[in-house]
């Protein structure tokens, strides 16, 4: 199969040395990357910027913004069976970027933020056949909240994860997530490493195309 996975947070640039961004490691995206790898799939690897080194075997996209994020899969979703989108794109954006460092004086103390646009709601109209999966950041309602990010974004699956655990999600190589599918499955796994997250969610993909 091909599968198509993003990693990693964006950047939404202020001026040429300032950003907004999300909280992201990328740790759970490479690790699915290097899970479809090693199942022998052919894999494109979308990552915004992180410290973690490019997966061997894989087509490597380096990215930094959500439109640059959204530009990437758009020309690139018709060639995948599967997208995983474990990528944490910002949700909003500088209104204006200053071409040049703004100096602190003449900078007012408000941002003015337009929305991101959705990127999986966006990608939903060129789904067909393929098997879409998302992801779930939530600190309360874990279920309920990713329920409704399943049917709103139009997916397969999606990985909900409890991101108000000390002991899981962000930098951790370990992860506690609940898999909710479109058919009303909920299977909550244990404490796992991203490894095997990763494993369980791409042997998901695999039972759901086939
Ligand atoms: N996502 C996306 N485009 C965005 C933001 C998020 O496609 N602009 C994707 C993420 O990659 C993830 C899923 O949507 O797979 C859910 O992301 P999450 O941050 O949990 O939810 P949001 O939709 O941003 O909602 P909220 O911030 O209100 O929880």
């Amino acid at each position: 199969m091909n599968f198509l996975v993003t990693a990693g947070p964006t950047r939404e640039w202020i001026d040429p040395i300032r950003f907004i961004t999300n909280r992201s490691s990328g740790k759970m995206g490479y690790a699915l990357a290097r899970a479809a790898r090693a199942r022998r799939h052919e894999v494109v690897l979308v990552s915004g910027p992180v410290t973690l080194p490019a997966p061997t075997g894989v087509d490597f996209v380096p990215i930094v913004t959500a439109a640059d994020l959204l530009a990437a899969l758009e020309s690139r979703v018709a060639a995948c069976d599967a997208l995983i989108m474990a990528a944490a794109p910002a949700d909003w954006r500088p209104r204006d970027i200053s071409p040049r460092k703004l100096k602190k004086c003449a900078m007012s103390m408000t941002l003015d933020l337009v929305p991101v646009p959705d990127i999986l709601v966006r990608l939903a109209g060129r789904k067909g056949s393929r098997v879409f999966v998302g992801f779930a950041a939530e600190d309360r309602d874990l279920e309920a909240e990713a329920r409704r990010k399943l049917v709103e974004k139009h997916l397969d699956l999606i990985v909900a994860n409890d991101v108000g655990r000390p002991d899981s999600g962000f930098e951790s190589d370990a992860n506690q997530v609940v898999l909710l599918d479109a058919a009303g499955n909920t299977e909550a796994l244990p404490l796992l490493s991203k490894d095997e997250v990763a494993a369980r969610v791409v042997a998901w993909v695999e039972a759901r195309a086939h």
